[in-house]
């Protein structure tokens, strides 16, 4: 899977975006490491907060599928009518809801176009991220 198949994929999951409030489509598509691709739109809600983001949605769809273990993400994001304007980064709770699973080594392509994105590591994203070795006693050392 080339990025350009990724970055694709987040376009044509973008189609299906669902955000009547917001007017800003959004699509994910998320490669695991045994080669599956999720991919994920944003799924708004008329009680605004109810609404879930692309990256989410393609994250829940792999984890409920038997997916934990990630390569990469691409994310494309735009009001309606509008492409290749300016990339979208991911929230921050999307951020926090990709390490559980992603780590810091996970790959963010945040796209404009399939030749036109920015890469970074999610741990540049979320430095000093929160996660399960957090809460395995691993990085913790008696006071
Ligand atoms: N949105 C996403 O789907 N992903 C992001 O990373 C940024 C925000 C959605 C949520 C909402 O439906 C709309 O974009 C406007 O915030």
């Amino acid at each position: 899977m080339t990025d350009r198949e990724l970055i694709r994929a987040a376009f044509a999951a973008r189609e299906k975006a669902y955000a009547p409030y917001s007017g800003f489509l959004v699509g994910a598509a998320l490669l695991a490491k045994d080669g599956r691709v999720f991919t994920g739109c944003n799924v708004e809600n008329a009680s605004y907060s109810a609404t879930c983001c692309a990256e989410r949605t393609a994250l829940f769809k792999a984890v409920s599928e038997g997916a934990r273990e990630f390569e990469k993400i691409a994310l494309v994001g735009a009001l309606k009518g509008q492409v290749n304007q300016e990339i979208t980064a991911p929230c921050g709770v999307c951020r926090q809801a990709l390490y559980e699973f992603g780590g810091p080594e996970l790959l963010v392509l945040m796209a404009k176009s399939e030749d036109d994105y920015v890469q970074m590591k999610l741990g540049q994203l979320l430095p000093l991220g929160f996660g399960p070795s957090n809460l395995s006693g691993e990085n913790n050392r008696p006071l």
